[in-house]
């Protein structure tokens, strides 16, 4: 390992990590006054390159990159300085409570690389922010949100040669926050690891953009009220495999995640979900449910709501929708589109949906229907550069 000149090296860490603090009331949950700093960063170099995928093959998340940031927590030293190292192994203890009772949370936000060489991130403000309410969500503690994201954008820096040349492929971002209490009490963690890997991935679906089928039903539940499914916890995904398999088993490739006895239409997959119709009384709507405890605050729908309601062409409404609404809607042939949004895939379209035995087909203009598309090339424009936007900050 070599030390970056100017920033001190692995192992001369003092005894009291600065920015620690002593105030530690509330076991530091709240108060991010004590955060880490950017300016205490710890840089060990690797004395390796990896050699860099071939981006035409390249699987979501299998590749990663030279260097990974690690941020060490305890309820008695709070937060220690920031380290970029290495990529390697973790080290953990066997009862760590992030394996045994998923005190555990992540991020997903991607870096891209424009036509100009700059590398963009989009909106990562709103990812920080997203982080620290499933941290307290988790009983892990509080940190500066702004300072996270500068030490991530050092980690990028180093890595900055993995962000892919192209316009279809980028460098995801994916940060962790694991409770690492040595002990099989259930409880606040008194010690936890945040850390961050980046993994170069190009399109999300193996069909690329093509519409997904999804299969709908209410034997499994993502999410419930008063549950996390609002929060980015990995306990929420773990559980989910079983039906996207059963999804499979249908002939289908994503689960459409239904709640309640009216079989409210709720996430795709892990995706948002919206619906461009004509609503019940006859008026042109784009239509999404609401942020009510069981669907993640997506920065992509956040996104797709803002810019349609600046674009003022039609209404744009959170309000809940029920399998029997869209059955009715597309026997009326009221549906224009339905797609699906995130970081992953920015705009997926949905193609047809499996329910109760019976195969509901979404309309869409050949393999590109107008509003998904339309969306697709404002935000890509926006990450990649094309077009200028504050939602843009260069790394
Ligand atoms: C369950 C779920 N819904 C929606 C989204 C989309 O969120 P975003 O647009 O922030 O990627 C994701 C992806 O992170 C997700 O996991």
């Amino acid at each position: 390992m070599a030390s970056v000149p100017g920033i001190p090296s692995s192992g001369t860490n003092s005894p009291i990590p600065k920015g620690s603090g002593k105030d530690m009331s509330n076991n530091g949950m709240k108060d991010s006054a004590h955060s880490f700093k950017v300016a205490d960063l710890v840089i060990e170099l690797s004395l390796t390159q990896k050699a860099k995928p071939d981006l035409n093959n390249l699987i979501f998340g299998t590749e990663f990159t030279d260097h990974m940031l690690t941020i060490q927590w305890s309820s008695a030293g709070g937060w220690q300085e920031p380290h970029i190292k290495p990529f390697g192994n973790l080290s953990l203890h066997p009862a760590c409570s992030a394996m045994h009772y998923a005190v555990q949370l992540f991020e997903g936000m991607k870096v891209y690389r424009g036509a100009d060489d700059k590398v963009r991130l989009f909106r990562p403000m709103l990812n920080m922010s997203r982080m620290a309410k499933s941290a307290e969500r988790a009983c892990l503690p509080a940190f500066d949100r702004a300072e996270l994201l500068e030490c991530i954008k050092r980690l990028i820096q180093l890595d900055q040669e993995w962000v892919p040349k192209s316009d279809s492929a980028s460098l995801y971002i994916r940060p962790t926050f694991l409770g690492t209490e040595p002990s099989l009490g259930v409880k606040k963690p008194s010690c936890a690891l945040l850390y961050v890997i980046l993994s170069p991935v190009g399109s999300y679906f193996s069909t690329g953009a093509k519409p997904v089928s999804l299969w709908a039903d209410s034997k499994y539940v993502r999410a419930w009220k008063g549950g996390t499914g609002d929060c980015k916890m990995g306990g929420n995904y773990g559980a989910s495999i079983y039906a996207q398999y059963e999804a499979l088993d249908y002939g289908c490739q994503q689960v459409l995640w239904l709640f309640g006895d009216d079989h409210q239409i709720t996430e795709v997959g892990t995706m948002n979900v919206f619906l461009f119709w004509t609503n019940e009384e006859g008026e042109k709507e784009l239509a999404t449910p609401p942020l009510d405890g069981v669907i993640l605050p997506g920065i992509t729908r956040q996104s797709i709501l803002e810019l349609t309601r600046k674009w003022g062409e039609f209404k744009v409404c959170e309000r809940y929708l029920t399998m029997e609404d869209l059955r009715r809607a597309l026997m009326e042939s009221r549906v224009e589109e339905m797609f699906g949004s995130g970081t992953a895939c920015v705009v997926s379209p949905v193609g047809r949906i499996l329910y109760q035995g019976e195969n509901l087909y979404i309309p869409f203009q050949e393999d590109c229907p107008q509003l998904a598309s339309r969306l697709n090339k404002e935000l890509t424009d926006i990450q990649y550069g094309r077009t200028h936007s504050d939602w843009s900050v260069i790394v």
